[in-house]
């Protein structure tokens, strides 16, 4: 990072501003050395300036500005197709019989694994640059295509070295037990060779607690592990199997427990009082044409509720984080306060970063400006509106025009 600048750049001229909780109307947004200032209003011509700095004025004529969106769960780093999958759920066949008869995340384990560090880190920096033109300024991405540990440490070391400036935050996820692989003998290296060496590259681990995946006690091991290890913990728990995997993250302090489609009254409960967040993936529901998690029985325990695309070549080929939210809109009876939320600060918590996902003073400098959809007057609800339709016009971060 460069020393701070003394210089204040101000963001003239916002129609609409929404700052992770509310809409402001007509303000200026200050920033300064990766900081925001303050949201000033209109005729506040010389708010934050008092030190006498200079100003840099930048013209944001009637746009719409969001903090800079979260993707708090995506499958980013892979190589290879599943088209042939797509092709064959259409017609019938099963994501876990996929699973289990090798293909679905099989297939993806076996391309991946085929393809050089460097392949990876050019795969992902073309993904995370797309997500980037809808105003994605953070992004988590899980291993979990790998299996064994070289290809593990690869698929971290890919998504870190990602160029551009989208920040990447890596998981290590425990996906599925490899094929031909002793169940027990595989836990042993999981728990005792691959998370410790993993740990230090990563800042969460995660698993997939589910039919054809990690069983409940197998989930509780690795949990355990990755905690004592100092990570922050997420979970994908009950998509296809209730598992009782998300009282289980509760009881773990998880940061997360995602997908949800099946989870229980006592899932919900503990996962309030742990104030762990739900991540919802409505991509995923929607191609497997899935149930919709009980998100009003969520609502009103007060679980945090977070949207993601959960991106990932099987379940959810969705790069667009806008698309998600709608989706949660349409298919999950999310509101628009929460879906806006779900793309910012809810997933900004989700990943154990509260410095994230808020616009206002002492904030990250990470925005996006879009303008409306062609015809449409300015509104943060419109971004909503248009499935898939928001490219952003601007987006900054860290204080930085990186778009
Ligand atoms: O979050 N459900 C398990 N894992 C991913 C899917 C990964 C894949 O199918 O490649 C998910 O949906
Ligand atoms: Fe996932």
């Amino acid at each position: 990072m460069e020393p701070t600048a003394p210089i204040t750049t101000r963001i003239r001229g916002i129609a609409r501003l929404w700052d992770g909780a509310r809409v402001h109307r007509d303000v200026s947004l200050l920033i300064r050395g990766g900081r925001c200032l303050e949201i000033a209003g209109p005729d506040d011509t010389d708010g934050g300036g008092d030190d006498g700095g200079e100003y840099e004025d930048i013209d944001a004529d009637g746009l719409i500005a969001m903090p800079g969106l979260i993707d708090c769960h995506t499958h980013s780093t892979f190589a290879g197709s599943r088209v042939a999958d797509f092709v064959n759920r259409l017609g019938g066949t099963s994501y876990t019989s996929l699973l289990e008869g090798g293909g679905g995340i099989h297939t993806t384990v076996q391309s991946t694994r085929m393809s050089t560090t460097d392949e990876l880190t050019l795969l992902t920096s073309s993904r995370l640059e797309q997500m980037l033109t809808h105003g994605v300024t953070t992004v988590e991405v899980k291993s979990g295509y790998g299996l064994d540990l070289k290809t593990e440490r690869r698929m971290i070391e890919a998504a870190r070295a990602s160029s551009g400036p989208v920040e990447v935050l890596t998981t290590f996820l425990a996906h599925v037990l490899p094929r031909g692989r002793d169940r027990v003998e595989y836990m042993r290296e999981l728990l005792d060779v691959n998370l410790p060496a993993l740990a230090p590259l990563v800042s969460a681990a995660d698993v997939y607690c589910d039919d054809g995946a990690f069983t409940l006690a197998e989930t509780d091991a690795i949990l355990s592990r990755a905690k004592a290890l100092g990570l922050g913990l997420h979970v994908h728990a009950e998509q296809v199997a209730y598992t009782g995997a998300a009282a289980l993250a509760a009881h773990y302090g998880a940061l997360s427990a995602d997908h949800l489609e099946r989870i229980d009254a006592a899932g919900i409960n503990a996962m309030a009082k742990a104030g762990t967040v739900a991540v919802l993936l409505p991509g995923a529901m929607l191609y497997l044409k899935d149930i919709a998690p009980p998100v009003a029985a969520l609502r009103a325990a007060g679980v945090p509720l977070a949207v993601a695309t959960d991106f990932n070549p099987g379940s959810s080929p969705i790069t667009n984080l806008w698309s998600a939210a709608t989706l949660a809109c349409l298919t999950m009876g999310l509101s628009v306060e929460e879906a806006l939320a779900g793309i910012t600060r809810n997933a900004a918590r989700a990943l154990g970063r509260p410095d994230l996902g808020w616009l206002g003073r002492g904030s990250a400098a990470d925005f996006a400006l879009f303008a409306p959809p062609i015809g449409e007057p300015p509104s943060v609800e419109v971004l909503l509106q248009y499935l898939g339709g928001t490219q952003a016009e601007q987006v900054w971060k860290a204080g930085q025009r990186v778009l």
